[in-house]
């Protein structure tokens, strides 16, 4: 079993047994996050994981990872997150896995891009394919439908996180395509509302979700959910 926090945005809280899990870890300057960095850091995440290095999913990862939490992504945001004080950084490319007492995670490709806020190349984006309480669950990051996603639909999802805001991702109707390749048991959406360009309606995304079948679970920032 599998409990999902949603933090508003693409920031999202795993917990299975003593296992935690902070996902894209936008927290201050989020204007959807019920939660402060204070009370975040109380639930106390086994591992820090990133997406991409843009600020709204990059978020306070350093704050974790100066605290000795783990902060695993590209290459190259393993290599910022060291330059910059964490103790724990770990950087993959994507193909690449990496494996802790908690499950698995690997990184796989997203169509976006990848920059810090102060500029520094983040290598490229990615999504994470998450091995964790005994599921499997694709985050997709920040991106466009892409017919590969059938490829990691084929190794049988229990849940899919998608971004449906547009503007800087696809929209929910793109998303509900991506449902047809990924065929997750259950879909999430994340990545709207937060800012005006980010117009994405959730219900249009659970109507796509509806007609195919498949689950979609629209959470409200700070709600939870459970995967059996
Ligand atoms: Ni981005
Ligand atoms: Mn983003």
């Amino acid at each position: 079993m599998v409990k999902i926090r949603f933090l508003g945005h693409s920031a999202f809280f795993l917990e299975s047994g003593e296992h935690r899990l902070l996902i894209d870890p936008f927290i201050e300057g989020n204007p959807l996050c019920p939660f402060t960095l204070d009370e975040v850091r109380t639930w106390q995440p086994s591992a820090i994981l990133i997406s991409h290095a843009h600020g709204d999913h990059w978020g306070n990862a350093l704050e974790f990872g100066q605290a000795g939490v783990p902060v695993i992504g590209t290459f190259e945001i393993g290599e910022y997150a060291r330059k910059h004080g964490a103790t724990q950084a770990v950087g993959l490319n994507i193909g690449g896995t990496y494996r802790a007492d908690w499950g698995s995670v690997s990184l796989t490709p997203a169509w976006h891009s990848s920059s810090f806020p102060d500029g520094t190349y983040g290598g490229m984006p990615t999504g994470l394919l998450l091995e964790f309480g005994g599921k499997r669950l694709y985050f997709a990051g920040d991106t466009a439908l892409f017919s590969d996603m059938k490829l990691i639909g084929e190794r049988g999802l229990d849940l899919a996180f998608l971004p449906i805001g547009d503007a800087f991702t696809m929209g929910p109707e793109e998303a509900g395509r991506c449902l047809d390749l990924l065929r997750p048991r259950v879909a999430v959406p994340m990545h709207y509302g937060t800012f005006p360009p980010l117009t994405g309606d959730p219900e249009v995304f659970r109507a796509e979700g509806e007609k195919r079948g498949v689950e979609v679970r629209v959470l409200a920032p700070g709600a939870e959910t459970e995967l059996a």
